[in-house]
């Protein structure tokens, strides 16, 4: 699964949580075992239940208490909250009712709705379990809006729609990754039937003309569609495509033209001093398994080219598989946390969990007037708290004089057992070493994990502690040798 609508690595220093996000300490280092009331969700040893629906549990299961906890907050749909400003203003360059805006979308999905139907092969490493959270090995909670693409393409219920929501993988811990996350998905559609003569590439040219101008610098450096990098689809005719791929990039343009103009504004209102350069944007050619051709867009930001959406023309496979075999348009993704961050230069992303009203309270009155839209003002930072953890990984056969074969190892299961035990004290999580013992062929690793809470600073008596129960579990769940 491509990772470009995730957050990008922040510079910026970090303010902490815990207490931050409404949970007492004790529980957010210490998930306790889930109760209706405070999850919103049961599970038993063979079904988990949420919001009233029953899903069975299977051997594929991996679901921790810690991530169904989040699962009702809703923030794209909570008035003032920066995820939901973002949305806002997004949306607001897709007008209704051209555009039918759906933010109630359900997450979780079958495993056909998240990958089959979007022509994922079954070898994809977006399915497997260290990537997705299963429900059981049919259902799953989405990684992405895209989800959505196939059953909105069916109910064809207007010409264009965005579908704004949470999705959820398994990923990194540090201040730009967190395992739920936000996406909008946007679609826009022509049909063969009702375009005036069936002329497809007029009628999308004509709607062309009628979106906004800017004099933005956009860079696009190659051909429309390459028949090996990025093809042409063999149902579309090359001004169709070619005339739909425009509108596309004309549309998204606006968007960035949108959210980087009033993050300008809201940096120089805060610092003079802020280099304000004119606004560059690139299309880069991109690979994704239900559009074609697709590409990238970035944004030059202060210094960095920044990926900020990926999008392209939808396989003609979804139209036809939904029913409307006449419908031809094109699909883009856009995480928004990553953009969030930027706008209002919040840096961290654990931030967004916050129910404190020294974070919620900066974004009052933001929703009913954009210009209101102010830069975040950090309300204080605690010190960090650096510990690491060496261990061996286990061998599978552990017979003397090695030479066995290493367990099958993948990062993000560190990361969960770090997430289960820290809770979100645990800012950031990074290998630091590894190595093959050259006689035992076992293998060595070495993670660091800085400590820091959002809302107080964390002794070393605490962190140690948390650190000691992380430790304990690594062997538990991995079995793992600490050295
Ligand atoms: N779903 C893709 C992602 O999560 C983004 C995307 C959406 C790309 C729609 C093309 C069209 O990365």
């Amino acid at each position: 699964m491509s990772s470009l609508t995730r957050s990008k690595r922040f510079s910026t220093g970090s303010e902490a949580l815990a207490l931050f996000i409404g949970l007492s300490n004790a529980t957010s280092r210490r998930w306790g075992p889930c109760s209706p009331c405070r999850y919103n969700s049961t599970t038993s040893t063979d079904t988990f239940t949420i919001e009233g629906k029953s899903y069975p549990k299977d051997s594929w299961h991996n679901l921790p208490p810690n991530i169904t906890f989040y699962i009702s907050r809703r923030l794209h749909t909570t008035k003032d909250h920066p995820i939901s400003i973002t949305r806002s203003i997004i949306e607001s360059r897709f007008p209704s009712p051209t555009y039918k805006y759906h933010n109630k979308f359900f997450p979780i999905v079958t495993t056909h709705q998240n990958f089959d139907s979007l022509g994922f092969p079954l070898d994809h490493p977006g399915r497997s379990k260290t990537d997705t959270y299963y429900i059981n090995s049919s259902t799953v909670l989405r990684t992405h809006t895209s989800a959505h693409q196939a059953d909105t393409f069916r109910l064809n219920a207007s010409e264009g729609f965005l579908i704004s929501a949470d999705v959820y993988r398994r990923d990194a811990i540090d201040r730009s990754h967190y395992p739920i996350f936000h996406q909008m998905e946007g679609a826009r559609m022509w049909d063969r039937r009702t375009v005036p003569n069936g002329d497809i590439a007029a009628a999308v040219w004509a709607d062309i003309e009628r979106l906004p101008k800017h004099d933005m610098k956009v860079e696009d450096p190659n051909p429309p569609t390459h028949a090996e990098r990025n093809p042409l689809q063999k149902e579309h005719r090359r001004e169709e495509a070619e005339a739909i791929a425009a509108h596309l990039k004309r549309s998204l343009e606006g968007v960035v033209v949108e959210i980087f103009t009033r993050a300008k504004r809201a940096a120089l209102a805060a610092d003079p001093g802020f280099r304000d350069e004119p606004l560059r944007v690139r299309w880069i050619e991109a690979y994704f398994p239900f559009t074609s051709p697709s590409w990238e867009l970035e944004v030059f930001w202060q210094g960095d080219w920044l990926e900020v959406l990926g999008c392209g023309v939808v396989k003609q496979s979804l139209f036809t598989n939904a029913g409307v075999p006449d419908q031809l348009g094109w699909a883009f993704g856009i995480g928004l946390e990553r953009i969030a961050m930027l706008l209002f230069e919040i840096p961290d992303i654990r931030l967004f969990w916050s129910k404190d009203p020294r974070f919620l309270d900066q974004f009052k009155g933001v929703s009913d007037n954009f210009n209101n839209l102010r830069k975040f003002v950090p309300v204080s930072k605690y010190p960090a708290c650096y510990k690491d953890v060496a261990f061996w990984l286990k061998s599978s056969s552990s017979a003397a004089g090695g030479g066995g074969k290493e367990m099958e190892f993948h990062e993000n299961d560190i990361m969960e057992i770090v997430r289960d035990v820290a809770g979100d004290v645990a800012e950031d999580v990074r290998m630091t070493d590894s190595f093959t013992h050259p006689k035992t062929g076992r293998r060595s690793m070495c993670y660091r994990i800085n400590y820091r809470s959002l809302e107080r600073t964390l002794t070393n008596e605490e962190a140690n502690e948390v650190h000691e129960r992380v430790r304990g579990k690594l062997v538990e769940k991995l079995g793992v040798e600490l050295r």
